[in-house]
């Protein structure tokens, strides 16, 4: 088993030790093998994979599926292995997911959700969140939130979020509504906000943006989860970025203009090709997958769709091998010193 608290130097060495074990040959069908993992500190067993609700897709019902094949997309992701199910209030798809759990024990089900709390408002901050985990318990029909998230925190929101919402949260945890607390990222490129809330012993977990083109919470995230025992979410893994081709184009076109990249990527055809062949990724989505997952310090890589077909891919490409040393050391190379590409929201 790779060692989490392992500095980043030798983070290469632990992905090649994690790619040797895999059956390189067979390990596509493999994919009913669910792999879990343990959330930091909270102790919750949860699968590598989990199921995001929310995003563009927001399990379909944002790209025009019915409430219905919403229900049945996050049967099929448990069915799969996924145990962990992150929602929120914002998204509109907590009683969809309610649904879903109705027909398996509720412990076999990690369920995590959000408050969205926008200063400004009349009540105070403190009310409206508890509120929100009211109508979230409501909604879900459930008793208790396994991890409940103040969502989208600004670094200018945080001290808010620590001094006035946390403790009313943590009071409605000593009346068993919660089992653990956590936060989660606004388009926030330097992850200032994560990097104070994971030295504060408030949060659980957090939820991160991280992938191929935007890496730096590797460097600036990753060890002091590690070091805190704080669970991590991955977020933005592909998005639209890795989704639209034409939209990957725009950023590697607009981070040329500025001299960050070479020419030569904002003409090619296919610039992330490279990543596609018979020992590598079979798409672009797979390989940024497979590109964070077996980053020291990821617990859950959250992935959001619609689409049945999508979900099984998704789940294959995340119980995968890592990427070959080669894509990797090439995605370093070109990429690694990017910050903040692709976070549309
Ligand atoms: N601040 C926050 O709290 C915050 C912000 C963002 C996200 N999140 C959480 O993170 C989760 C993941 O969000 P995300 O939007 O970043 O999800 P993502 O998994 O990075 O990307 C999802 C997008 O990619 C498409 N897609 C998924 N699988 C694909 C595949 N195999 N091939 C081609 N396209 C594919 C989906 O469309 P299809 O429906 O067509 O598959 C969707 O448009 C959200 O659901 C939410 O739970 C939280």
């Amino acid at each position: 088993m790779m060692d989490r608290r392992a500095p980043a130097s030798t983070r290469a060495v632990l992905v090649d030790e994690a790619l040797a074990s895999y059956d390189m040959e067979n390990w596509v069908d493999r994919i009913s093998v669910m792999q879990y993992t343990i959330l930091g500190r909270t102790g919750l067993k949860v699968s590598v994979a989990g199921l995001g609700c929310g995003g563009f897709s927001r399990l379909g019902r944002g790209t025009g599926r019915s409430e219905a094949e919403a229900v049945a997309l996050v049967c099929q992701a448990h069915d799969l292995g996924v145990n962990l199910f992150d929602t929120a209030a914002a998204y509109g798809t907590e009683s969809v997911v309610g649904r879903a759990i109705k027909s398996v024990p509720r412990e076999s089900v990690v369920i995590a959700t959000k408050a969205l709390v926008p200063p400004g408002e009349s009540r105070s901050a403190a009310d409206r969140a508890v509120q929100s985990l009211d109508d979230s318990l409501r909604q879900l029909g459930t008793d208790y939130i396994d991890i409940f998230q103040l969502h989208g925190v600004a670094p200018g929101a945080y001290d808010e979020a620590r001094d006035i919402i946390a403790p009313a949260l943590l009071r409605e945890r000593e009346k068993g509504k919660i089992r653990f607390l956590g936060v989660t990222e606004f388009v926030d490129p330097e992850h200032e906000m994560v990097r104070r809330a994971v030295e504060d012993g408030v949060w659980d977990t957090v939820m991160v943006a991280f992938h191929m083109l935007h890496q730096n919470a590797s460097a600036k995230v990753f060890p002091l989860t590690m070091a805190n025992r704080i669970g991590t979410l991955l977020m933005f893994v592909v998005r639209n970025i890795f989704s639209k081709p034409e939209r990957l184009a725009a950023a590697l076109r607009e981070r040329t203009a500025s001299g960050e990249l070479p020419r030569r990527l904002a003409d090619a055809p296919n610039p992330l090709g490279f990543l596609i062949h018979e020992r590598g990724a079979r798409t672009i989505a797979e390989a940024a997958y497979r590109f964070v997952r077996h980053e020291p310090g990821v617990d859950v890589v959250l992935f959001g769709t619609g689409d049945p077909q999508h979900l099984r891919e998704n789940v294959a490409a995340l119980l995968a091998p890592p990427l070959p040393l080669a894509d990797r050391q090439t995605l370093t190379k070109l990429f690694g010193h990017l910050i903040g590409v692709g976070l549309d929201t």
